[in-house]
């Protein structure tokens, strides 16, 4: 097929068009290094602390929407037909601060000031969409911004006092929505593309069909969704990965398709964009979601990539396997669907042939009696790996418990699900006792790994609490809080 070989974009107010783009250079390295716009900072290289946070316009359906991404991590391939709007940016006329600025100084939101930039950003695209929001909206936003030195209050506070200072009308980037929409039409190019040197080749493919075409022909590549899994290949481990095909810019991976039997969510998907979905499908994941990385991260990473890297700390296989969910796998030829559960054959080893990839994910929504409920468990609260991770549902029947899926992460070589204590709730009646002797079963079910997360022990002693706690949080019978209500 004829392709393509330039990289267009929008930076700031500028159009750049670029050929030879290596598959693996970032967009940090390109803005501090290549364009000297150094007010984006580099602290881990890893999406973990939010210095490097600049936002990525994206074209959905017509419209012009921005998200926080962590730029060390992103490939600048990967930004094709977007706008990348960095810090340097936000200044007004004269130099004028910008309004989050402004709060950010009135506040004494900054001590050193190496966060402050990525702060602002993620604050920036907060008042974007929701400027006058709630601490714990504000607390949502920074998940993924880390600072050593000043402290989260005064930030917080300047978070809240943004909009004292300036209004998103009155913003620039909104004032030049239009424009902006217009400029990245213009820039969007038809059919493949492929950019970069043999050993550090992107290829942006045309479609699925395309998709399927490049992957038969390059059974080795490396698929790029989201990048916060491969971007750490390369920025922590230096591994090769050409040639690289990127996919997040095709649409036909990005769509959610609801009725009423299930909801259906394209790999490419990312964690933000499926999020408003989920919660309104299954209500009990819209916290567990917020747990999942930062807000970057939820804006990168995609669903598609959590089930396809097969790790057994992936946050998303526990929840999505209690509910019966299915993959759906693509390749040249055809697509085939199987159970989540059976995706996973062992550590690193998933059910894919040469050329598959994963193209979407069914959940059937939830029937009569079903109590769904997922719960992560990480030493910090925000930004963590999980050390367990579980998803649960039970369908109870006149007080009887007819059928019980549990599956846990952390557990395991792979997501797997719990059949003893499975087994030993299913057709007992709901009672503490029922939960008790399923908790017990638990160890039964997993030799529990022990690694610097947490020990064997542990991950045994809580795996079988949570079922526990999923007794005590649905338990009609009483009316103790079995947890602290966040408001
Ligand atoms: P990528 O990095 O693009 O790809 C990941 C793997 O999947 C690669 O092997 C790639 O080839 C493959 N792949 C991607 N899409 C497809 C496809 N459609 N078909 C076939 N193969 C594909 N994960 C959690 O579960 N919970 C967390 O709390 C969490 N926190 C994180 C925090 C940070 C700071 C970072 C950097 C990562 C974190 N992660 C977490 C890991 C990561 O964000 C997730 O695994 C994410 O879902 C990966 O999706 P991605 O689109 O970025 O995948
Ligand atoms: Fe830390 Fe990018 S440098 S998230
Ligand atoms: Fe110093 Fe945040 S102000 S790290």
């Amino acid at each position: 097929m004829p392709y393509q070989s330039q990289i267009r974009f929008l930076l700031n107010g500028r159009d750049v068009v670029l050929q030879d783009v290596k598959a693996t250079q970032t967009l940090l390295d390109f803005l501090r290094i290549d364009r000297n716009l150094t007010g984006t900072k580099e602290g881990c290289a890893e999406g973990d602390c939010g210095a490097c946070t600049v936002l990525v316009g994206r074209l959905h359906d017509g419209a012009l929407r921005y998200e926080t991404v962590n730029a060390c991590i992103r490939f600048l391939a990967s930004l094709n037909g977007c706008h990348i709007v960095t810090v340097e940016h936000l200044a007004g006329p004269e130099g004028r601060l910008h309004p989050v600025q402004q709060a950010m100084v009135e506040y004494h939101g900054s001590q050193c000031g190496f966060c402050t930039p990525g702060f602002v950003m993620s604050l920036y695209a907060l008042w974007m969409g929701n400027p006058t929001p709630t601490a714990v909206q504000v607390e949502t936003a920074l998940q993924g911004n880390l600072c050593r030195c000043t402290g989260y209050e005064p930030i917080i506070k300047a978070a809240l006092a943004v909009n004292s200072y300036g209004t998103p009308a009155n913003d620039y980037l909104n004032k030049e929505r239009a424009t902006s929409t217009d400029r990245l039409v213009s820039i969007q190019q038809q059919g493949r593309i492929e950019t970069g040197p043999e050993d550090d080749r992107a290829i942006l493919p045309a479609d699925l069909n395309d998709l399927a075409e490049v992957l038969s022909h390059n059974p080795k590549a490396t698929i790029v969704a989201g990048a916060t899994d491969v971007g750490l290949w390369v920025t922590k481990f230096l591994r090769p990965i050409s040639p690289v095909v990127f996919i997040n810019h095709l649409q036909q991976l990005k769509t959610i398709v609801r009725s009423d039997t299930d909801l259906t969510i394209g790999a490419g998907v990312t964690y933000s964009e499926a999020e408003p979905a989920l919660r309104t499908a299954f209500p009990h994941l819209g916290e567990y979601w917020d747990r999942i990385a930062g807000w970057q991260v939820r804006n990168m990473g995609t669903i598609g990539g959590n089930i396809a890297n097969g790790s057994p700390i992936g946050d998303t296989p526990p929840a999505l396997i209690s509910l019966r969910a299915e993959v759906t796998l693509q390749k040249v030829g055809g697509t085939r669907t199987v159970p989540l559960e059976e995706f996973f054959i062992d550590y690193g080893k998933q059910d894919r042939e040469q050329g598959d990839f994963v193209a979407s994910i069914r959940i059937p929504r939830p029937e009569p009696g079903q109590i769904d409920a997922a719960y992560k468990v990480s030493k910090r609260r925000d930004e963590d790996i999980s050390s367990v991770a579980v998803g649960i549902s039970v369908t109870v029947n006149d007080g009887k418990i007819a059928d019980a899926r549990i599956a846990y992460g952390g557990m395991a070589a792979t997501p797997k699900r719990a059949d003893r204590a499975e087994a030993s709730l299913i057709g007992k009646p709901w009672s503490f006792a029922t939960f008790e002797a399923a908790a017990a079963e638990v160890r039964n079910d997993f030799k529990s790994l022990s690694d610097w997360r947490a020990s064997a022990e542990y991950r045994a002693a809580v795996a079988g609490n949570l079922l526990l706690r999923f007794f005590y949080e649905h338990d009609a019978s009483t009316d103790q809080p079995a947890r602290l209500a966040i408001a």
